[in-house]
Parts: C-alpha cells; sequence; structure tokens
C-alpha cells in the first residue's frame, strides 16, 4: 500500500509522513526533497532559475515514476501536487490519499516564519497571508476534497494525527 499526504503548504505533511513511517514501518518518500535531488537545487532555486511550469512538470514525471514504481511507502507530496494535471486522480488510483485538512489561521501562523522558503508566499506580507491562504485554499480544496480519506488536523500532535488516519485506513479498507 502506498499513502499519500496531501494539504496546504504548512499543514504537517512530512511530519505526519515521519510519524506514518515510524508507527507502519513503510519508508517515507518526500517528493519535494526528490525534486530537488534531481535537479541540483533547492526548491526556491527551482522556482526562481526555471520557473513555476518546469518545477511542475519535473513535480509530475517524479509523481508518475514513484506511484509505479514503489510500494509500501509514504508519500508526501507538495501543497500543489494535487492541483495540477490529472495529478489527484493518478494518486486515488494509485494509492491511499490522506487531506490534511488546516483551518487557514492555523496556516498562516505556521507560516510566517517560514515564508521565505515558500516561492508562492514569499512575496506576500505578513498582514495579507491569511487573506491569501484562504482564496487559494478555497481554489485548491476542490482538488484536496477528492482525497479518499480526509483528517482535520486543528489542535492533535502529529502522535494523534498519525494514529487517527491509520485508524480511518483500517476503518475503510480492512486492512
Ligand atoms: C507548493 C508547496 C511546496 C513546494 C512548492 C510549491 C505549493 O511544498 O512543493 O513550493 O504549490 O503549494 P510544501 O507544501 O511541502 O511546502
Amino acid at each position: 500500500m502506498i499513502i499519500t499526504l496531501i494539504g496546504y503548504m504548512g499543514a504537517g505533511k512530512s511530519i505526519i509522513a515521519k510519524e506514518l513511517e515510524k508507527i507502519k514501518k513503510y519508508k517515507k518518500i518526500d517528493l519535494d526533497f526528490e525534486i530537488s535531488q534531481k535537479i541540483g537545487m533547492e526548491i526556491p532555486e527551482i522556482f526562481e532559475k526555471r520557473g513555476e511550469l518546469f518545477f511542475r512538470k519535473i513535480e509530475r514525471e517524479l509523481l508518475v515514476k514513484i506511484l509505479s514504481e514503489e510500494n509500501n511507502i509514504i508519500l508526501s507530496t507538495g501543497g500543489g501536487t494535487p492541483c495540477y494535471y490529472d495529478n489527484i486522480d493518478l494518486i486515488n488510483k494509485n494509492s491511499v490519499s490522506v487531506y490534511l485538512r488546516t483551518k487557514v489561521m492555523t496556516l498562516a501562523e505556521r507560516l510566517i516564519p517560514e515564508k521565505e522558503n515558500r516561492p508562492l508566499i514569499s512575496k506576500i506580507s505578513e498582514e495579507n497571508l491569511a487573506e491569501f491562504i484562504g482564496q487559494h485554499l478555497f481554489e485548491r480544496n476542490q482538488f484536496y476534497n477528492k482525497a479518499s480519506i480526509i483528517v482535520d488536523t486543528d489542535n492533535l500532535t502529529p502522535i494523534e494525527i498519525g494514529a487517527k488516519i491509520l485508524k480511518e485506513i483500517e476503518k475503510k479498507y480492512q486492512v
């Protein structure tokens, strides 16, 4: 089984992937990390030097490769991954998708200190960030909401979220 975590920047996909790796003893693959390795640049540098379209193309290529070649993994995606090409359908066909749903205010609080490393929000001022996220989430929710499992993450610890995800998977797939 492949468990794919999707959700907005700051939803905790990487941290929860680490938790699931521990509990489930599956290998963790981080799509942003794989992209960085392949191109030999950090994500902000790829956006700056090669542009977002190039990034989305490589993101798609690696997603197809991982979903077709790997098994028994936790796949942590980037916030935009399910929103381009037919990525969300591909994810749903080849894995159990989990949307980590997080409130706008929680995302904004978490993202303010890390803004500079995230090319899509680095130029948004702190005071406009929550409004930007609200609008962006509204556009992206049509993709995120296609996930097989949706887990609300506000006020829960990574351990609790990890346990909740596995419980939901067991309930839905009897595994
Ligand atoms: C993006 C989210 C980032 C990274 C890139 C684009 C997005 O990943 O893939 O900066 O479109 O939301 P995280 O969600 O891990 O920050």
